[in-house]
Parts: structure tokens; C-alpha cells; sequence
């Protein structure tokens, strides 16, 4: 039986790793200490030790040159992701399994560390073979299949910078990705599944592609030929004419087959890069309305996703780890893809949903494959904790040995559910806490060295000098709440933001001097000095792990024809974190007061639009329409106060009446935000 969690709480109760845990841990207690000491005296040097690590066509010259807010980590370094994710097992456990997948219909494939060399070497060789050079970029929409990995190596190794869009986007959003990252090729699938249902993915594109003017060729996988290993065809490959919007896109399997062993060979290499050469672009919500486009280049990145997935996950070659995130997220390409299989790991990979065909699904499959190591978020926790222990019941989990969580902040009592109903009360419970522009883990447990408390993501890693601080950028002492900073620079920190160097500046160094970096969290120092997470102090929400900015949905909603203005908030919600509630005033005359049915099609019709212009994930959950916003003498939204209206309960689900916001906002003190 769970135990009373407020008498944990208040108890300040830690959770020590299992005793056989601490034994075969890849970090001891003392070795964990002797990181920390060298990571707070000679940074450099410890990540230094963590580079030696990967394979470096030549070693770099100066580990970091720190220009605020540039950085340059590894520099004169020459290196390939592709080659250490691949050529490097080679000689040693070519036949080991990189990666066990599962589609959503239930088909099962499992490929080597050769056979992924393979299929990748044979992709990169394909697109040189379209003409593409290092630095050309190539966008990535496609559901969790095997090929999705092996598009982000393929590009990898040829220096071809990646930009992956989560496959929920909208075609508006394929849009502003692929222009603003000037892609050249757009790697698909006609579809792939999710709930049973068949999403098309290439349908998004072609309506994307009509405004994309740089795009010059569309490659698409098969879904029904996903996860098959594509050898030598006799097809012979004739570069097709320049790709149009009513033309044909090439198929991935055509494609790759027609690339002989010899041109695979000669073709295929892993391109000698700078360690600063980017690595990917992956956009991320902001405060703004536009999405920023956060570069990863390749050294640091590389050594950190090696350096945090050894340390954090304790991987072993026994291994059988599942990260759940969607290679569209950075958890996907950190966790999923660069770390583990630097690593030399075997990944689980899973198409679908959590609940398809039946409520227990993620079960079975740890069952049915012996997954050890499990990585997910807490919203999907909230989400089987609400199923009830049914679907758990007489599965045989005991290959699990560690669980993860990330994305924001976890809850004690899903904390503690986890542990209980799929940890079985013996695997350490890593709360993982980091942002797509830090590339890798900050704060997390060392799980054989650092005892653990529900909801707490406990310390920052080796190497990394993180505090809380007060508006000044003075430290708070324990016990004392305030925001989350970066004092020194780390190898995986992002390099810029893709065309916008002052909007990088100016989001995360100008809040404070010297080169701080500031997160946009809030968090609290106990005690005993772990920390715990809070989530944003910014305009961004946070909707079941997914990052929205509230400006973004603003936006869409303002491009609707009928729409005047609007404003977005984010409201506690029990699953999902926090859910988006919008405060719209429509242009005169749309719709007649008091007429509740109009207004109910009309909030419909607003949510659909959102969907369409960017995607399901940023659909308002509750939208009040208002006479008028509430604003402050200086025309500014009474933000706080749409905050406590929606929370306050007093919209609940999709109750759309009309009021006058007016009213209560001057019953309200002038001059508020
Ligand atoms: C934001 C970053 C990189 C992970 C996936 C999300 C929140 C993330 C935690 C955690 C509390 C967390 C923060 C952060 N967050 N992990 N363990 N505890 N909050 O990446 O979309 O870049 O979002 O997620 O608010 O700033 P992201």
C-alpha cells in the first residue's frame, strides 16, 4: 500500500538506490564525488576527460572559448556524430541490437548495430548523390519508425544540419520550419499510426510545400515497408527532375536500394566536421508568436549525450532501454538517438499510442521484451495512474531497474505511483530536469550515488555551476525559492538561435551580467540543498511536456477572420500540468449576445483553426469570450487576472458565455503587470 505522502514530504524522506543497484552502479558514491570536486574545480578539464571518450578524426586544440553569450566547445576538433553512433561499435559489437521496434499494429523489427550502419551509410550516399553538401539542411516529419533514425545519422554523417518537426504539426507549421531553415529535402512518410488511425504525414507536406520554395526533393518511406532492411535492388537511379508540388517525391526504399555496395562504400563516409559544425535546428516555443530555431552543434553536444546518458541512465550492455519521447522533441534526439547509441546501447522504439489496442500495452511490451531501463514523462505517469493498477496487474515487470521521468515538474504522488506500481519499489527513479537549449541532462540524481526525494530532481551534474537566485542574481539560501540559473558555460549548451543571435542574447543573457545563463524557471533550494523544479516564470506553458508559447496561440487565434483580439493563459490542470485557456473578444456583430449556441459553434471553430495552424498540442482546452479584455491604464493585458479567473474554477470545460471582463477588471488596482 502506498505510503501517506504528505507524511513523506514532510519527513523530507529520501529514497536510497537498492544496495545491488549501488554495487554494479557505473558511478559510485565516491567516484560521484570525485566528478563533483573536479567538475567545481576544473571544469574544463572534466569535460575534457569526457571528450577523450568519443572518436575525434583529429583532436581539438582549446576545450572552450567562451565569448558571452558564444561559445565554442572542442575547438579545432574534427568529429562525426553518424561515425560515433556507428563505425565505432563496429569493430567491437557489430552483431549487438541497436534497436528493438515496435510499430502501433503490433509488427516487430530488430536491427543491428551493422544493419543501422548499413541502411545509414546507404541514406547519406543518396543524398550526396541529390547533391547535397555539408551545411545543406534537410527537414524530418515522420511518425517513431526505425527510418526516422536512420534519417537523423544519415544526415549526421554527412554534415546535412537536421531539423526535425514533431509529426502533430499542422502544415502551417511544416511551413515556417522549412523556410526558416532553408531545407532542401523533406524526409516523410505517407503515414504512420497513432490511436488506430492512420495520420497522414505526407498530405501535411504537400500542402506545406507549396510555399517552400527551397525544398528540391521530398523523400518518403512506405509506412507498410517500415522497419524492413532495405539491401542492394537491381533498380538503377536516375536523378529525378527537380521535385514540384504535383510531382512525385522519391521513395526511400527505391532510393536506397539503387545505391550499389561500391557507391555506399565510396559514398557513405562519415563526413570530417568541425566540432562547432551544426548539428541540428530544432524550433522550440518562446514568448514571442514565432518559434525559435535553437542550433546544436556537434563536439559538445555529442560528449554530453554520451557523457549524461552513461552517468544518468547507468547503461549497461545488457541493457534494453525505452525512452518514450517522439524523436520531434529534443528528449528524442538526445535520449533516443546521439546518447545511447554513442553509447553503444540497445533502444526500444515504440510507433503508437499508450493505450492501443488496450490499456496495457507499455506493460506488455517491457514484458515482451524485457525493457530494463524505462524513460517517460509525468503526464503519461498522471495518465495509467488515472487507469488504476488494472492494466498492471500480473505483468511481470522485473526486467525493469530504473525509471525516468522528464519535461516538467512530477508531482509527489505520481512520484511515488511510479515507484510503487511499475518501479515495484526497487528501482531508482531519476527526475531528470533540462530544456532543449541546454542539449542534455542539468539536474538529476546519479542513480547509485544520490539518494532520492519525490519531486525533487535533486542536484546538477559534474561540471555544471547551477544556483537560485533573486531578481538581483543573488543565491538564496536554503529554504528560499527563486530563479534557476547556468553560471558557467557546457559543452551541450545551445550556440545560437538560427538567424536571431539577439534574441539568443537577449532571452537567456540579459537577465543577468557575466554571462549567466537564465533558464526561465523558478525553483526552490531545500534544506539539505536539492533542488526542485518549478516550471516557467515566462509566457510559456507547459502542456503535457510539451512547450507552448502562450504568443504562438495568440496569434493563431488572431489570424482568425473573426477574431479581434485574444489572450492566452495557462490553467493548473490535474494530467496534463497545465492546460491553455483563452480569453477571446470576436469583431463586432459576429455573434449576437446571449446567443450560447453560436458562441459554443464558434468556440469549436476556434479550436479547429488552432489545430490548423499549428497543431492538436496547442488546441485551447477552455475559450470565455469577453466583451473586452481587462487591461492596465498602459493597454496591458491583466494577465494575472485571466490567470485566476481560469483557475479559479469558474470556467469549467467548454462553458462559453460572453461576459464583461471589463467589470472586473476595474474593480482590480490599476497597474498590474
Ligand atoms: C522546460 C523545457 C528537455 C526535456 C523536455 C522538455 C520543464 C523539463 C523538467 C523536470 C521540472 C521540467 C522546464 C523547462 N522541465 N524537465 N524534470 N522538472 N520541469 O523540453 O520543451 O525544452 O521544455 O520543461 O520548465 O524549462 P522543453
Amino acid at each position: 500500500m502506498s505510503e501517506n505522502i504528505d507524511v513523506i514530504l514532510k519527513e523530507g524522506r529520501k529514497f536510497n538506490p537498492p544496495d545491488e543497484f549501488v554495487k554494479n552502479a557505473n558511478v559510485t558514491r565516491s567516484e560521484y564525488e570525485k566528478l563533483v570536486r573536479l567538475g567545481k574545480d576544473a571544469p574544463e578539464e572534466y569535460w575534457a576527460q569526457a571528450a577523450k571518450e568519443l572518436h575525434w578524426f583529429k583532436t581539438w586544440d582549446k576545450t572552450l572559448v567562451w565569448d558571452p553569450p558564444k561559445a565554442q566547445w572542442f575547438v579545432g576538433g574534427k568529429i562525426n556524430a553518424s561515425y560515433n553512433c556507428l563505425d565505432r561499435h563496429l569493430k567491437t559489437i557489430p552483431q549487438k541490437t541497436a534497436l528493438v521496434w515496435e510499430g502501433e499494429p503490433g509488427e516487430v523489427s530488430t536491427w543491428t548495430y551493422r544493419e543501422l550502419y548499413e541502411q545509414v551509410t546507404r541514406l547519406t550516399a543518396s543524398l550526396r548523390r541529390l547533391g547535397l553538401k555539408p551545411g545543406d539542411c534537410v527537414a524530418i516529419y515522420m511518425p517513431m519508425i526505425p527510418e526516422a533514425v536512420v534519417a537523423m545519422l544519415a544526415c549526421a554523417r554527412g554534415g546535412f544540419p537536421h531539423t526535425v518537426i514533431f509529426g502533430g504539426f499542422s502544415a502551417e507549421s511544416i511551413k515556417d520550419r522549412v523556410q526558416d531553415a532553408e531545407a532542401s529535402v523533406i524526409i516523410t512518410a505517407d503515414f504512420g499510426y497513432r490511436k488506430g488511425s492512420q495520420i497522414k504525414l505526407r498530405e501535411q507536406v504537400d500542402k506545406a510545400l507549396k510555399d517552400c520554395s527551397t525544398v528540391k526533393y521530398v523523400i518518403q518511406v512506405q509506412r507498410t515497408k517500415s522497419g524492413q532492411i532495405t539491401s542492394e535492388g537491381n533498380r538503377s537511379f536516375s536523378k529525378p527532375a527537380c521535385f514540384n508540388s504535383n510531382g512525385n517525391a522519391l521513395d526511400w526504399h527505391e532510393l536506397i536500394s539503387s545505391i550499389s555496395h561500391e557507391e555506399t562504400q565510396t559514398q557513405g563516409y562519415a563526413e570530417e566536421l568541425d566540432s562547432e559544425h551544426p548539428l541540428y535546428i530544432l524550433y522550440t516555443s518562446g514568448t514571442t508568436g514565432k518559434p525559435k530555431g535553437i542550433i546544436h552543434t556537434t563536439g559538445g553536444y555529442l560528449v554530453e549525450a554520451l557523457q549524461t546518458t552513461k552517468q544518468v541512465f547507468d547503461i549497461k550492455p545488457y541493457d534494453l532501454y525505452w525512452c518514450t519521447a517522439d524523436i520531434g522533441w529534443v528528449t528524442g534526439h538526445t535520449y533516443i538517438v546521439y546518447g545511447p547509441l554513442a553509447a553503444g546501447a540497445s533502444i526500444f522504439m515504440y510507433e503508437g499510442a499508450p493505450t492501443t489496442p488496450t490499456q496495457d500495452r507499455f506493460w506488455a511490451m517491457i514484458e515482451r521484451h524485457h525493457i530494463s531501463i524505462l524513460y517517460t514523462a509525468p503526464t503519461a505517469i498522471r495518465a495509467f495512474m488515472r487507469l488504476g493498477t488494472e492494466p498492471l496487474r500480473g505483468r511481470d515487470l522485473s526486467s525493469l531497474r530504473l525509471l525516468g521521468t522528464v519535461g516538467e515538474p512530477i508531482n509527489p504522488e505520481a512520484w511515488m505511483w511510479y515507484r510503487e506500481n511499475v518501479g515495484r519499489n526497487h528501482c531508482p527513479i531519476v527526475d531528470t530536469y533540462w530544456q532543449t537549449e541546454t542539449g542534455s541532462i542539468v539536474i538529476s540524481p546519479i542513480p547509485g550515488a544520490v539518494a532520492t526525494k519525490p519531486g525533487s530532481a535533486t542536484f546538477a551534474l559534474p561540471g555544471y555551476d547551477v544556483d537560485v537566485v533573486d531578481k538581483k542574481g543573488e543565491p538564496v539560501p536554503p529554504g528560499g525559492g527563486g530563479y534557476l540559473v547556468i553560471k558557467k558555460p557546457w559543452p551541450a549548451m545551445a550556440r545560437t538561435i538560427h538567424k536571431d543571435p539577439e534574441r539568443y542574447k537577449k532571452q537567456y543573457f540579459s537577465e543577468y551580467p557575466g554571462g549567466v545563463y537564465f533558464t526561465g524557471d523558478g525553483a526552490r533550494k531545500d534544506e539539505d540543498g536539492y533542488l526542485w523544479c518549478l516550471g516557467r516564470v515566462d509566457d510559456v506553458l507547459n502542456v503535457s511536456g510539451h512547450r507552448i508559447g502562450t504568443m504562438e496561440v495568440e496569434s493563431a487565434l488572431v489570424s482568425h477572420p473573426k477574431v479581434a483580439e485574444a489572450a492566452v493563459v495557462g490553467r493548473p490542470d490535474s494530467l496534463k500540468g497545465q492546460a491553455l485557456a483563452a480569453f477571446v473578444t470576436l469583431k463586432a456583430g459576429v455573434v449576437q449576445k446571449g446567443d450560447t449556441d453560436s458562441l459554443n459553434a464558434m468556440a469549436n471553430e476556434l479550436k479547429a483553426h488552432v489545430t490548423k495552424e499549428i497543431g492538436a498540442l496547442a488546441r485551447p482546452d477552455d475559450i470565455r469570450f469577453t466583451d473586452a479584455l481587462p487591461k492596465t491604464r498602459s493597454g496591458k493585458i491583466m494577465r494575472r487576472l485571466l490567470r485566476e479567473l481560469a483557475t479559479s474554477g469558474q470556467v469549467k470545460g467548454d462553458v462559453t458565455t460572453l461576459e464583461d471582463l471589463a467589470v472586473i477588471a476595474a474593480l482590480q488596482k490599476d497597474g498590474e503587470e
